[in-house]
């Protein structure tokens, strides 16, 4: 949940570690910190609230020259955001300094033991339990840092990436990870170490991303040197090339992120088809999915897990699925379905979801399905991310960075993956013919276009979100495929601009929340001409003579809807089941300039996490 900036090196290590923490503060934060050796001396300056807190911190202090350091945002799980919880947590003796992500599920009862043999502790966090931990270990087994480090994990049950200094030996850093993500830059006598390679990219693009369960030893005159904490097996490192350029993480002259992505979807759609829907051969090629093709054909039902907006294109891929595959689908949470020992068929194919790839829910179910035998298929945008580690196979939504803590490109790339799955699969198993699986691939190819178009209707939707800023609560409706994009729409609005909004079938009204439609209520229906169009008329003349007000996304053309509806947003036509990925944008529109009216911050809504890698 939280970000990890570290360096050693020959640079400064303040200004890159400051520049590092602020590309990753999306990541969680509720406090921030940095420790530095200058050679003699080990400095921690630590702050509740952003970077910015944390800077002017540094500002009115003397320059801290320092070739090492380490640096972190939190997202507090243990103990209050305040300065004393902030990271980098200390070792009683001063001597140890450490930053963390993740949770130390048994911290209290380590805790107790340290107590019992005379530690202190400054602040309430489980981390700081953890470097106590380390420093008692290397006292009584006289070790070198990394062992100690590894001998601590071994006790240690819960999640954690964590990086470890010791100003008694000032030439190295020590990082671990299980459950949360870290990448080590490497760079020519420099070294770097971070949650995500964002930090260190100008500085290098060779990256190692440490794996579960293993610990480096980094020095900056020699190679990183990599061990199993399980079983002190070496690892040779394997370093490859990073894909991503610093643009991609800019603005890119948006005014947030979330704008940039909006707008980026069009490009990341074709990211995702690309190499994959071959229009000229009129084929799809998953090459993940060839060897393993059999399983999906063989399977009596596919579950899909997952959390948030990932869950909503799960309940998308439901249809899809079963409508081109006659496959049985369930959609789980992924929380729900971690705790309540499911049942699973070994030829169960069970769909993970994550657009971070670092979910711990979604990764604990999966964890649950493979220790019962199921085959595991991963939908993650970041590559190297732990759930594209632990799933049997996968196929990544090639959207490129998501910075913006709401999700948007990677809904409509994940939605675009599944059609892909879909056609493909209804087509090798025959419950697609030909004919309809060559016109939804033309149908598919020209959604960038349509996405495009829609895009060019800002200005409209800016206007109608004027005219909602005020709002205290919100309908949305969508009958079918669009009953999702009502889910979908319902979250985006509530997370950035955190006014009360739920999403339901439009036929649902009628069982109760119709009771809540007065002049006040906005309610937003999507009523496009193919999915129940009829009955989402009926429903809009419902909530009309009840004064509602209603903004509707309809097909281009549409009139019928329009005289109804108190505003109107037409989307080009498509088919059913491509719908979703269409209707979604106005609603992601919406919702930011609702947001941005309301003077939220966008990006970095209050009380949200961009990566909920903590239960
Ligand atoms: C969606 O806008 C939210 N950011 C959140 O619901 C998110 O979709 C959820 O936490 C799942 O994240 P993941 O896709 O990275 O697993
Ligand atoms: N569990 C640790 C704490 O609460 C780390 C939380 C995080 O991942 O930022 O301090």
């Amino acid at each position: 949940m939280c970000g990890i900036v570290a360096y050693i090196g020959q640079q400064q290590a303040t200004p890159i570690i400051i520049k590092g923490l602020k590309r990753l503060e999306y990541r969680g934060y509720d406090s921030t910190g940095i420790s530095l050796f200058n050679g003699s001396e080990l400095h921690t300056i630590k702050t509740m609230g952003k970077v910015s807190d944390l800077v002017a911190k540094f500002e009115s202090l003397p320059p801290i020259a320092a070739q090492i350091g380490i640096g972190h945002t939190r997202w507090a799980t243990h103990g209050v955001p305040n300065d004393v919880n902030a990271h980098p947590q200390k070792s009683n003796t001063g001597d140890l300094v450490v930053v963390h992500n993740g949770i130390i599920e048994n911290y209290a009862s380590l805790k107790e033991e340290l107590i019992h043999r005379g530690y202190t502790f400054s602040s309430d966090t489980d981390t700081e339990v953890l470097i106590n931990l380390i420093e008692d270990v290397q006292k009584k087994e006289k070790v070198k840092l990394g062992k100690a480090v590894q001998i601590a994990l071994s006790q240690v049950i819960g999640a954690y990436a964590i990086v470890v200094f010791d100003r008694k030996k000032p030439n190295e850093l020590i990082a671990a990870r299980l459950g949360s993500p870290l990448a080590i830059g490497v760079g020519t006598d420099e070294f770097f170490v971070a949650s995500d390679a964002t930090p260190f990219l100008e500085y290098t693009k060779n990256v190692i991303y440490l794996e579960e369960e293993h610990l480096a030893i980094i020095r900056s005159d020699r190679d990183v040197s990599i061990r199993k904490i399980t079983n002190d097996k070496v690892i040779k490192p394997y370093v490859e090339e990073l894909q991503m350029s610093l643009e991609n993480i800019q603005k890119g002259g948006y005014d947030y992120f979330m704008l940039k992505e909006i707008f980026e979807q069009p490009q990341a759609i074709r990211d995702t088809l690309r190499g994959r829907l071959l229009s000229d051969e009129g084929v799809i090629n998953l090459s993940s999915l060839r060897e393993h093709e059999n399983k999906f054909l063989k399977a009596k039902r596919i579950i899909i897990v997952a959390c948030g907006t990932s869950w909503h294109a799960g309940l998308v891929a439901e249809y899809l699925l079963e409508k081109f595959t006659r496959t049985p689908v369930e959609v789980e949470y992924a929380s729900e379905f971690r705790y309540r020992d499911p049942i699973i068929f070994p030829d169960d194919i069970i769909i993970a979801i994550s657009q971070s790839g670092e979910t711990a829910d979604t990764l604990a179910a999966i964890n649950i399905a493979k220790e019962r035998g199921a085959f595991v298929f991963g939908i993650c945008n970041v590559v190297g991310s732990s759930i594209s580690r632990l799933t049997d196979t996968g196929c990544y939504t090639h959207a490129g960075p998501e910075i913006g803590v709401a999700s948007t490109k990677a809904f409509t790339t994940q939605i675009t993956v599944l059609s892909l799955l879909a056609l493909h699969l209804g087509m090798v198993k025959g419950t697609l013919s030909r004919s309809e699986y060559q016109h939804h691939l033309l149908e598919l190819e020209s959604l960038p276009v349509k996405v495009t178009q829609i895009l060019e209707q800002e200005s409209l939707i800016k206007d109608v979100a004027a005219t909602f800023r005020e709002a205290s609560n919100c309908i949305y409706l969508g009958r079918g495929y669009n009953f999702p994009v009502a889910l979908e729409g319902a979250l985006k609005l509530k997370e950035i601009s955190y006014i009360h909004a739920e999403g339901y079938p439009a036929a649902e009204m009628k069982h109760g929340p119709i009771a809540l439609i007065d002049e006040q209520m906005p309610v937003v229906v999507i009523a496009t001409k193919k999915g129940h169009y009829d009955k989402v008329v009926s429903n809009i003349q419902e909530i009309k003579s009840r004064k509602g007000r209603i903004i509707a996304v309809v097909s281009e053309g549409d009139i019928r809807v329009k005289e109804l509806s108190d505003h109107c947003i037409e989307i080009p036509e498509s088919l059913e089941c491509f719908t979703p990925i269409l209707a979604t944008i106005p609603l992601q529109l919406l919702s930011y300039y609702i947001a941005v009216q309301r003077g939220c911050n966008v990006d970095q809504p209050r009380n949200l996490a961009k990566s909920v890698t903590v239960e």
